[in-house]
């Protein structure tokens, strides 16, 4: 568990400025009550936080929220929690949730990493990290969300079976993924990176990167 916010802590995101719409200003002042979890005190069975209580799956930097709309619909039976930092795009996913009448989703509006550090070992079915935030400078690399700290708390909070799915446009943070997951011990990376599976939506972040010329690589690790 974590015993509150380490300063020394390096932050995996950008601050971003960004106009809030007002459907989603509206839903964050409606919805957040009720479906907002506060990583402060979050339960450490994120299933708890739905009823009846349910699978988890924690999607980490939901952006604005695009994809976690469609894998909830299509995937009624499991609760998504979706983490961001981004306000405007947690609202905008809250809007999308009530309007598409989705009860298995509720959001956190903070740092996915301090999160993780108050959840339950083996509580989670799926942890999701769609083109995380790629800091292409060496310098920044420090700051990228997949490392082997995180690989190995991400796979003890998983139930045996369970996966961890990320993805990425940047070739060589692809790699990185691949390399830290394959040397966590409680992960099996399977076939390693693959294309973009039919059942992955693109992401928002990814379409830009598509039109860029930029193709996907996901990893699809599991718990042994
Ligand atoms: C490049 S965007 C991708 C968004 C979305 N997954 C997509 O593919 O369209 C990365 C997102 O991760 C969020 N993020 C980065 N680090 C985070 C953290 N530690 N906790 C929560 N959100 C984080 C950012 O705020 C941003 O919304």
């Amino acid at each position: 568990m974590s015993e509150g916010r380490p300063a020394h802590r390096i932050r995996t995101f950008h601050p971003r400025r960004s106009r809030t719409t007002p459907s989603a200003a509206s839903a964050l002042i409606r919805l957040l009550p009720g479906w907002g979890i506060e990583v402060e005190t979050a339960p450490s069975y994120l299933g708890d936080a739905f009823a009846p209580p349910r699978p988890v799956v924690l999607e980490i930097g939901s952006g604005m929220g695009e994809t976690t709309l469609a894998m909830a619909q299509a995937d009624p039976d499991t609760g998504i929690v979706a983490v961001d930092v981004h306000t405007p795009g947690i609202g905008a996913l809250l809007a999308g949730a009530e309007r598409e009448s989705l009860g298995n989703v509720r959001v956190c509006i903070g740092d996915a990493v301090e999160l993780m550090d108050r959840l339950a070992l083996g509580s989670l079915a799926g942890i999701r990290a769609y083109f995380p935030d790629p800091w292409p400078k060496v310098r920044h690399h420090k700051r990228r969300l997949v490392q082997p700290a995180f690989a190995h708390r991400a796979a003890g909070l998983l139930a045996p079976g369970g996966t961890l799915h990320l993805a990425t446009d940047i070739a060589h943070y692809a790699d990185q993924m691949l390399e830290v997951c394959a040397a966590e011990p409680l992960l099996d990376v399977g076939p390693g990176l693959v294309a973009r599976p039919s059942w992955r939506p693109i992401t928002g972040y990814e379409r830009r990167g598509m039109a860029a010329g930029r193709p996907s690589f996901d990893l699809i690790a599991s718990r042994r």
